[in-house]
């Protein structure tokens, strides 16, 4: 377990340095306990774009990122439907974890489903909480229907491979359930006439409901994400005055939910027996690695404002990467591939900052 150095970008060491990290020589060593337990049997993930694995293939939307140059530094360098050049948070945490990158549940077969007890991935780009959010653009896989899905796999598929029922809970109390979902919901129905805090309330009130399912089901074990600053988002900073500053009147109504998602898993810890919770201050991560607010130049070697694809971005309405878009040479450089998702470089940034450095991923022990 821990992050075989040979999936390391030999950019690594520089990249540390820049991150400011006081200690350079702290390489994973196998001493260091792995975070969260370890031994899970399987990694489930529920979320949106940030870790959609190719759900969104097979639904009719407008919301693809199936096509080059996505997935062009994915092994074999093909598009898969992650919105990255190459793996997403989600990826790196399997990795970490020792497991297969959990597949999109809408690419499998019947006959694979009944041969898969390490994961599966139900993401799906636009969708949220709330059941609408994310239709305007077509089909997507709101929260609950992503429980639902999992409900699926369990009756059709998991009573299957696991013969008894109390193998079944064994196997459900020890998989990792990790989450990443809500911003499409503030995309969709957040503007600044609204009181934030009540907001964030019935946003996290939509997104507990779910969480209990989980539970009810049988999971034990989440590992959840809070929501990313979009107000520093290349799709966002692009229209801001003065340009390229960030939206802080949106991170501050983003920061007011992922406040109370922290404070909502303690209680829920108490609440829900043998639960454990790791909180990942997403948030926070992507925020420091961009750098301050007003950031006009970067304040490290890589792009922190612009993204890898389209390479030339005005901000204009279509705010993503098209199959006829002309990409960076260097993914390397940049913390977003397209305007509105990281690079794998930032997403395993992001798995150095958990896993290694401890400072982005939190057991909730309170
Ligand atoms: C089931 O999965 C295993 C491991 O991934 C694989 O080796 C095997 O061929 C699969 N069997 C079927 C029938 O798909
Ligand atoms: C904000 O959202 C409310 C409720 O959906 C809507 O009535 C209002 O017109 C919106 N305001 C702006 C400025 O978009
Ligand atoms: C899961 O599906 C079963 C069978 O369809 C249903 O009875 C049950 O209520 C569902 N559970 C949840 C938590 O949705
Ligand atoms: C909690 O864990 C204990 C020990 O494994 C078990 O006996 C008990 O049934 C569990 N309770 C719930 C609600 O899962
Ligand atoms: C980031 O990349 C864009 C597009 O390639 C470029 O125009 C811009 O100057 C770069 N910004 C910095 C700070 O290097």
């Amino acid at each position: 377990m821990g992050l075989p150095s040979s999936l390391k970008p030999c950019v690594f060491l520089v990249f540390l340095f820049l991150l400011n990290v006081s200690t350079i020589n702290s390489e994973p060593s196998n001493e260091e306990p792995v975070l969260f337990g370890g031994n899970f049997q399987a990694l489930y993930v529920i979320g949106d774009s940030l870790i959609d694995s190719g759900n969104n293939n097979n639904l009719i939307t407008k919301v693809k990122s199936n096509f080059a140059p996505y997935g062009s530094d994915f092994e074999g360098g093909k598009p898969t439907g992650r919105f990255s050049n190459g793996k997403t948070i989600a990826d790196y945490i399997a990795i970490y974890y020792g497991l297969p990158l959990a597949p999109a549940f809408k690419g499998l077969t019947e006959e694979q489903k009944n041969n898969i007890s390490t994961g599966i991935n139900y993401a799906s780009a636009s969708c949220g909480i709330f059941p609408d959010t994310g239709r305007r653009f077509g089909e997507c896989l709101s929260l609950s229907v992503q429980v639902d899905l999992f409900n699926q796999t369990i009756d059709q598929n998991l009573k299957k491979i696991f013969k008894t029922e109390s193998e079944l809970t064994k196997h459900l109390a020890e998989s990792l359930f990790m989450t990443a979902i809500g911003i499409n919901d503030y995309v969709f129905y957040y503007n600044t006439t609204m009181d934030p805090s009540a907001f964030a309330d019935k946003l996290l009130h939509d997104f507990l409901i779910q969480i209990k399912r989980l539970y009810n089901l049988g999971a034990r074990n989440f590992f959840m994400n809070n929501i990313k600053p979009l107000g520093c988002y290349p799709n966002i900073i692009a229209k801001t005055v003065p340009r390229g500053s960030c939206d802080d009147s949106l991170n501050h109504a983003i920061e007011i939910f992922n406040v109370q998602l922290r404070e909502s898993l303690s209680h829920m810890r108490h609440k829900l027996s043998n639960t454990s919770f790791l909180y990942s201050d997403y948030f926070n991560f992507m925020l420091e690695l961009r750098g301050p607010s007003n950031n006009q130049v970067s304040s490290n070697l890589l792009n922190t404002t612009s993204p890898c694809c389209p390479k030339v971005y005005n901000g204009g309405l279509t705010a993503t990467c098209l199959p006829l878009s002309k990409a960076c040479k260097e993914p390397d450089m940049f913390i977003f591939f397209d305007p509105r998702h990281p690079t794998q470089i930032a997403n395993f940034m992001y798995a150095i900052q958990c896993f290694q450095e401890r400072e982005v991923c939190h057991v909730v022990i309170d």
